[in-house]
């Protein structure tokens, strides 16, 4: 079976990224009709929008797109491009899953193997923000929450655990201090919970669960939350297992979804063949998991994690002497050759 993606090369470092992914996804035999579509920095230029129709039109007729990071150009009229793609296309889950790649230099655990559920529409990225003063000496932000949007991220965490063959939800709130909003989000997670009784549900006050993920972040499986206190807690789990360059994520619709690094474009090594695409890479992988080619997809992270083990095709972030590293090319070439080595053994 082939598909039609749509494919948004990003700014910065995302092409060169985004190259390497493809080269993965080919070397898994998975037919892909990429669909290329500029947003970003070169759009602004060309069209005068960071975010053309034709880039979300396509999304919307191709159902899937794999996007490399964008940098919201000054001026643009956008207060980030990445929260209106996912705001206009009503994106409202966000996946980010934390798992652990043993041979990953420093890693304070061996055994991490989360997933960061994060609702993606409201909370305090509602925009509703402004000074309350002239003189601008006093300014608030309003957190929105709904039953709509949160029984539908929480719902989302709960189905995502049972077809995953998770046994855990952890919902992490402040109730305790923002009774309404917070309060609403656990008394919705608490009534939904009941109906999935097979899958374990707890909660924890975001405070404590900081802790708790710093100290024994092994203990959790699936944590669904409101938008900023995932924003902050994903690029945590992030850090626990490796950093920014082994930190893929999913952005889920309606029977749309666009796959992406958590990472930004990194401008200052455009061009230096220096970064981590493996970010990139296990975006494409849950992208493959996602249209129905599990095997493929589970392969290219069995893949990513022997090319890790291995220790020799490393990129800097990713081992002790940087002198040893590799570049983005190279880390990307030793893991497409490893996805046909797990294919066709
Ligand atoms: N989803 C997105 O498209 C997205 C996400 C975050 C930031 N951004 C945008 O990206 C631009 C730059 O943002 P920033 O500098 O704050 O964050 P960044 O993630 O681009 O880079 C921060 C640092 O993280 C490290 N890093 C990032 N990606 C890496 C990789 N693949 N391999 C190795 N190291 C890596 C580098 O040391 C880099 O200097 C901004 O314009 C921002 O708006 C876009």
């Amino acid at each position: 079976m082939s598909y039609k993606v749509t494919l948004i090369p990003g700014d910065g470092i995302g092409p060169s990224i985004v190259e390497e992914a493809v080269k993965v996804v080919e070397a898994t035999g998975v037919e892909i009709e990429w669909e290329v579509r500029e947003a970003g920095e070169g759009a602004m230029e060309k069209h005068g929008t960071p975010l053309p129709e034709e880039v979300l039109e396509s999304i919307r007729r191709n159902k899937v797109a794999l996007k490399g990071p964008i940098t919201t150009p000054v001026g643009s009229g956008f207060r980030s491009v990445n929260v209106a793609l996912r705001k206009i296309l009503t994106l409202y889950a966000n996946l980010r899953p934390a798992i652990t790649f043993p041979g990953v230099h420093g890693l304070p655990f061996d055994n991490i193997d989360l997933v960061m559920v994060r609702e993606n529409t409201e909370g305090l990225y509602s925009g509703v923000e402004h000074f309350v003063d002239e003189d601008k000496t006093a300014a608030e932000s309003i957190k929105i929450i709904t039953r709509k949007a949160s029984e539908r991220i929480i719902r989302f965490a709960f189905e995502y655990a049972r077809k995953e063959k998770r046994r855990k939800v952890t919902l992490v709130h402040k109730a305790n201090i923002l009774k309404f909003t917070d309060g609403l989000f656990l008394e919705i997670g608490k009534e939904i919970s009941l109906q999935y009784p097979d899958v374990e549900f707890e909660d924890r006050i975001i405070d404590n669960m900081c802790m708790q993920l710093v100290k024994k972040p092994y203990l959790y499986d699936v944590i669904v939350t409101m938008n900023l206190y995932g924003d902050i807690l994903s690029d945590l789990c992030a850090g626990l297992v490796g950093g920014l360059g082994l930190a893929p994520s999913a952005n889920v619709g309606e029977g749309l979804a666009v796959f992406e690094p958590v990472h930004g474009s990194a401008p200052k090594y455009t061009g230096k063949n220096r970064v981590n695409p493996c970010a990139t890479i296990l975006s494409a992988a849950m992208m493959l998991k996602y249209l129905g080619e599990r095997e493929k997809g589970e392969a290219i992270y069995r893949a990513v994690g022997e090319v890790i083990s291995e220790g020799t095709s490393l990129t800097y972030d990713l081992i002790e002497n940087p002198d040893k590293s590799v570049g983005t090319r190279e880390i990307g070439t030793a893991v497409a050759r490893k996805v046909k080595e797990l294919l066709n053994a």
